[in-house]
């Protein structure tokens, strides 16, 4: 794929005995949105982190765009090139919701204090949180919280978005508002790389699943491969070459999860 602007080669990655990833290879298009699913263990979380310098890979290469970023020494512009959304939000207790898209566009932008109120408070509009400017983090609900870290991570205007599970931490009347902030992120063009089990939202949303068993992509497909068939019960007319795979480890795995 010629104009793939994240290009990761062979991730391996060991914890002490643990070899968490085998080999992971993938390549990312502008606006693609691409989720990975799979059982807890597998390296999902680690090579989000890898991506992004929170983890060095012992092997292997990522490129975005034209700079390898497995041997970039600018790691904080790396991490401004790719905004990641974690599970359990990673606010700063002591700043409002304002004050933690803020801090980004200040210490890091070096963008005027005004400049970036301003910034921030349209950021929060995006989200539907503007309303919820001036409240603390313990103020907010799990779903507001969420969608807060979501404003300061697309503030920073990242080429691409890293979500590792950012609802799995939320109760279940929560999950509908953040998924969807991405669901709308997700059709305005933004590039993404989502780890999410939520699968109706991963169905609507993916351009691709990837299923990860023991640390490496074990099958992936479009959501209508892995369904077999549209919403309509006829077959994927995509990529026809691939149509005809069944999906055996997916199926086995969505089964568990779903009863
Ligand atoms: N910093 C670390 N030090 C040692 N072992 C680690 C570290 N981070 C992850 N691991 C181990 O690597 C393996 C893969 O972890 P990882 O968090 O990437 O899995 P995951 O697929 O995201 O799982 P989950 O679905 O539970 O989030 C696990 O066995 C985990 O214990
Ligand atoms: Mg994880």
């Amino acid at each position: 794929m010629d104009n793939a602007i994240l290009r990761v080669r062979d991730l391996s990655k060991r914890f002490d005995s643990e070899e968490v990833l085998r080999g992971v290879s993938f390549e990312v298009c502008k606006g693609d949105v691409k989720i990975f699913i799979g059982p807890s263990g597998t390296g999902k979380s680690t090579l989000l982190r890898c991506l992004n310098r929170l983890v060095e890979p012992d092997s292997g290469q990522i490129w975005l765009g034209d700079e390898e970023i497995t041997r970039a020494t600018d790691i904080d512009g790396v991490r401004r090139r790719m905004g990641m959304v974690f599970q359990n939000f990673h606010l700063f207790d002591h700043l409002t919701a304002l004050g933690n898209v803020e801090i980004g566009l200040i210490k890091v932008l070096k963008m005027p204090k005004r400049e970036a109120r301003d910034f921030a408070m349209s950021e929060l509009a995006r989200v539907g949180m503007d309303r919820f400017a001036d409240k603390y983090p313990a103020e907010l609900s799990g779903g507001q919280a969420q969608r807060v870290s979501i404003a300061r991570s697309l503030a920073i205007n990242p080429e691409i978005m890293l979500f590792d599970e950012p609802t799995s931490a939320l109760d279940p009347e929560l999950t509908g508002e953040v998924l969807e902030v991405m669901k709308k992120l997700a059709s305005g063009g933004m590039t993404m790389l989502v780890v999410s089990h939520e699968m109706e939202f991963v169905y609507s949303v993916a351009s691709e699943v990837l299923f990860m068993e023991g640390g490496v992509i074990v099958e992936r497909g479009t959501p209508c491969q892995i369904r077999e068939g549209n919403a309509h019960g006829r077959p994927c007319d995509s990529n026809p070459r691939d149509s005809s795979r069944s999906f055996p480890r997916t199926k086995a795995f969505l089964k568990r999860i779903n009863g």
